[in-house]
């Protein structure tokens, strides 16, 4: 449950590096400062994600762990898209941070969602 207790902690900074990310997606086109944070996301969400492969790993025979893995590479795949943005030009930056940007926080916050109400309900029934 210590386990359960450091994601649920991990969720509540990725969701306030999340909605960052969507405030500078809105208004910047500073490479550098994009770049910077999205590093900065991406070191976090990899060590987040670690711990949860383990922990879901272990339970690969619940269809809802083997979805969650899905997912983990589904938005590993929009996260290397995301980061191709930056050699774009300005206009074209623009819309793709405002567009396929803010698609993929959503995904983010979609799959959190899950998973806390997944481990909400496992400290539930405790
Ligand atoms: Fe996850
Ligand atoms: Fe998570």
């Amino acid at each position: 449950m210590e386990l359960i207790k450091e994601l649920k902690k991990e969720h509540a900074v990725l969701s306030k590096k999340i909605q960052a990310l969507r405030e500078m997606f809105g208004f910047s086109l500073d490479r550098e400062r994009i770049k910077l944070s999205l590093g900065d996301f991406e070191k976090f969400w990899n060590s987040h994600e670690e711990k949860e492969e383990n922990f879901f790993n272990e339970r690969k025979d619940l269809d809802f762990a083997k979805m969650i893995i899905e997912e983990h590479l589904d938005l590993r795949g929009h996260w290397e898209v995301i980061q191709k943005y930056l050699d774009k030009r300005d206009v074209a930056l623009k819309v793709a941070l405002e567009t396929d940007g803010k698609m993929i926080l959503d995904k983010f916050e979609k799959h959190i969602k899950k998973e806390e109400e997944y481990f909400n309900s496992l400290s539930h029934s405790q």
